[in-house]
This record gives structure tokens, C-alpha cells and sequence, in this order.
């Protein structure tokens, strides 16, 4: 592993990437996205994650996700090689230990806002239980006043709060948010920062945040970049 990339402190790896690998193929053609990708991140860490559109941040977070396998290369999460787990294996360790935000939130319709931050738990406990953690996370969120709005009544900050709640509501290991703040006005994403920054503090919370503004990735704890296919600490 690339010393760069080591962090410093004492706290245990809860997130270890050696050598990751990915290539798409479009039309014969084929674009290496990842080229060898080494990183460490500790428990508690917080990290943003930099490098231009196209550089292949969200196939990293997708691959740390769960989500996306790498063509090659080992990754480790919690001691643990999630390439070795059945898909039903996968799903529920998934769904305890990774909280993610999507670029594009990706909250169902249909749902309101309480559904929709429930759901994560409800796979697992009880439909009471489960709401009643959903509207205390929401509320955590500032959402008390928006439990039954569904995504199209709700303007865009809240509805990445409410992808927020729901990230969190199974109080996860690890939690991946692809460029949470894009589609907001900067003090709606100061907002937002902020409050990924205390819940996180809260929590011990490892935190992986992907973000073009210079000034939110500064908020947190280590910046790294994507270029040219690996990532490199700043
Ligand atoms: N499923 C796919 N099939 C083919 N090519 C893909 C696929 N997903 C991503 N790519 C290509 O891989 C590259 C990296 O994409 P990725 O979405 O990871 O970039 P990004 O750094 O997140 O960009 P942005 O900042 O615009 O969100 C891009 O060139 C993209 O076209
Ligand atoms: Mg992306």
C-alpha cells in the first residue's frame, strides 16, 4: 500500500482497498477507470474525496458500497472480504454496516418521507420500531414538521436530508455520500455539511464524502483525490 494513503493514529482500519481495479467496456472500447487504487481509511475517520468529473469517484464509492465489484484487487471492511459473502450474505451486511447517500438521492416516490427513512430498519425490525427511529432521525434532520410529504413535495435539501436519515438509521459502520450537497444552494449545503460533521462526531462515524467545493472538503478530517486512475492524499 502506498504510504500516502496510509492514515496516521492509532484507531483501528475499518476500511482497507489494495490494488483496486475497474474497467468498463463501451462499444469495444474500454476506458480503465480504476487503475490501482490503494487506501486505508480508521474508524472514526473522515475523508472527502476530489478529483474531476469522470475521474471515477462514484465507481470507488460504488465498489466500497458493495454495490460494484472490482475486476481485481482486495478490499476489506470491517476485517472482513465482502467478494467471499452469497448475494444474500451481502445484502444484510450491506444493509447494517454501509449507510450511503447517492449523488442523486434515488428516495422511492411513492413513499413519504417517514417510509422512506424506515425502510433500511424494516428489513430487519419491527414496522412500529422502525418508525419510531425514522421520526427521530428525521427529526434529528430538522424534519419533524415533513414526515408524511413524499420526494416530489419536498424541495431538494430536504430530500437529501431525508436520504440522510435513512443512511443513518441503521446506525451503519460506514457511510459513502456522493456529492450530497451538488444539486443545493451553498448554505443549504453548509447546512447539510454540518450536520453529516456532528452526527458523524456523534457516532465515531468513518465518513467517506464526495465533493467538488474545495470548502466542504476542507470541513473534513483528510482530502484525497482520483487522478488518473489512483487516488492520491492532498
Ligand atoms: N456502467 C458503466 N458503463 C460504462 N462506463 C461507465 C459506467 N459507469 C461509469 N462509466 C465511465 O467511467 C468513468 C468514471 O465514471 P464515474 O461515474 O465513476 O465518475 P465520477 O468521478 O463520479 O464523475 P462525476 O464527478 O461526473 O460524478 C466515466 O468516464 C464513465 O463514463
Ligand atoms: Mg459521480
Amino acid at each position: 500500500m502506498s504510504e500516502n494513503c496510509r492514515s496516521a493514529g492509532g484507531s483501528p482500519a475499518i476500511l482497507t482497498l489494495e490494488n483496486i481495479k475497474k474497467s468498463y467496456f463501451v462499444e469495444g472500447h474500454r476506458i480503465d477507470v480504476l487503475r490501482g487504487v490503494n487506501l486505508e481509511m480508521k474508524e472514526g475517520e473522515r475523508l472527502s474525496l476530489t478529483g474531476k468529473s469522470g475521474s471515477g469517484k462514484s465507481t470507488l464509492l460504488n465498489i466500497m458500497a458493495t454495490l460494484e465489484r472490482p475486476d481485481s484487487g482486495k478490499m476489506l471492511l470491517k476485517g472482513e472480504d465482502p467478494a467471499t459473502f452469497s448475494d444474500a450474505k451481502l445484502s444484510a451486511f450491506r444493509n447494517r454496516e454501509i449507510g450511503i447517500v447517492f449523488q442523486f438521492h434515488h428516495l422511492l416516490p411513492e413513499f413519504t418521507a417517514l417510509e422512506n427513512a424506515a425502510i433500511p430498519l424494516m428489513l430487519t425490525h419491527s414496522k412500529k420500531g422502525s418508525f419510531e427511529r425514522a421520526e427521530n432521525m428525521l427529526e434529528r434532520v430538522g424534519l419533524a414538521h415533513r414526515l408524511n410529504h413524499k420526494p416530489a413535495e419536498l424541495s431538494g435539501g430536504e430530500q437529501q436530508r431525508v436520504a440522510i436519515a435513512r443512511a443513518l438509521i441503521t446506525s451503519p459502520s460506514l457511510l459513502l455520500m456522493d456529492e450530497p450537497t451538488g444539486n443545493l444552494d451553498n448554505d443549504t449545503g453548509k447546512m447539510i455539511i454540518a450536520l453529516i460533521l456532528s452526527v458523524a462526531e456523534e457516532r465515531n462515524l468513518t465518513t467517506l464524502f464526495v465533493t467538488h467545493n474545495r470548502d466542504f472538503a476542507a470541513e473534513m478530517g483528510r482530502v484525497i483525490e482520483i487522478n488518473e486512475g489512483v487516488v492520491l492524499g492532498l
